[in-house]
């Protein structure tokens, strides 16, 4: 099924329930060339036979300027032209990079994506943000918002996916039922994630509907002045958690939203037994719900945040499932959820 989505620098054609090959449709009389991580390329390796590509190293260290520049060398030696679609298969780090290769390599050239992880799917191939990080600890600090011309979702290149893959995709699913869905947040909590890794159908259509919310959030606001900040509820905790115990990034945001969730119970009255159906489900994905942490710690990282302002920053909050709310919290508050939400 092909949807395509209006966002303020561009169209997308969204390609749901597709596969592979349907790049070669889209790109029938267009040279291609492929980025992807060894990984990918070492599982499926038919898909890139006789075909340019480039291969980079799998993980976040591969975004980097080095590697931009690496891969803008490669393609000068493939003599690729302004006319060239680049093609990014991959999880969430080979679409950032691709994204932002393809934006700057002669000012620009098109591209598209190929998501082959749970969260790429729902939501890292989506919203046109692209870029690296520096000195490994500023992340994305240098990048674009450029989106590409489509997105493949071939559900069949998830079949090697690793477990742990999956239940860090379903952290963002869950994010997107807990802001929008309340129908999603009671079909996840009737079902785990083993009941979706074999259920095809099931997996496609809720990837979908993480998908569609996105875009109608994206295309609203593309750069991230009012309501693309919910999306970055389970986040602010997460990134601290995540960059000081070297956990996974659902992981982190599987506590980033029992903490938000218990900081709502504080300040909107969100239910206790929504936090409670919350931890249920995160559970039933595989999703850890708290981690043994130094608040102190945490709390010093939650402080360089650039969304703080003086003793205050915005919070994520939940009114209710469904109903999502930007809040400023100051750091004492948050401090003292943190310390009785992660005992
Ligand atoms: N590429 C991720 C985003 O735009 O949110």
């Amino acid at each position: 099924m092909e949807q395509v989505v209006l966002f303020p620098s561009g169209p997308v054609s969204y390609y749901y329930g597709s596969t592979f090959n349907k790049v070669w449709d889209i790109c029938s009389d267009k040279e291609v060339i492929f980025i992807t991580d060894r990984n990918i390329f070492d599982l499926h390796p038919a898909i890139f036979e006789n075909k340019k590509t480039v291969i980079l190293e799998a993980g976040e260290a591969s975004k980097s300027l080095a590697v931009v520049a690496s891969i803008i060398s490669r393609l000068l030696a493939m003599e690729a032209t302004r006319s060239v679609v680049l093609i990014g298969v991959g999880g969430g780090v080979i679409t950032d990079i691709t994204g932002f290769v393809a934006s700057i390599y002669m000012r620009g050239v098109d591209f598209g994506f190929v998501p082959t992880t749970i969260l790429a799917m729902a939501d890292a191939a989506i919203g046109g943000k692209n870029g690296v990080n520096i000195d490994d600890v500023f992340k994305n600090i240098a990048g674009t918002i450029n989106q590409p011309s489509f997105i493949i979702y071939d559900n069949q290149l998830l079949t090697t996916l690793p477990i742990k893959e999956w239940s860090n995709g379903f952290a963002e699913v869950i994010k997107y039922a807990c802001l929008f869905d309340a129908e999603m947040f009671d079909e996840l909590s009737q079902h785990d994630l083993t009941y979706y890794r074999h259920n095809e159908s099931a997996l496609k259509n809720l990837i979908m509907r993480c998908a569609e919310w996105k875009n109608k959030i994206v295309a609203e606001d593309e750069h991230e002045h009012g309501n693309r900040k919910l999306l970055n509820f389970g986040h602010t905790a997460a990134h601290a958690i995540e960059n000081l115990y070297k956990i996974h990034h659902g992981e982190a945001v599987a506590i980033g939203m029992v903490i938000a969730a218990t900081l709502s119970e504080q300040v909107l009255q969100l239910t206790a037994t929504t936090t409670l159906q919350l931890k249920n489900i995160l559970r039933g994905y595989e999703l850890p719900t708290k981690l043994d942490i130094n608040t102190h710690e945490v709390m010093n990282v939650l402080k360089m945040d650039k969304k703080r302002k003086g003793d205050h920053i915005d919070y994520i909050l939940l009114e209710d499932i469904g109903k999502a709310v930007i809040q400023p919290l100051a750091f004492d508050e948050i401090e003292n959820v943190i310390t009785i939400c992660m005992q």
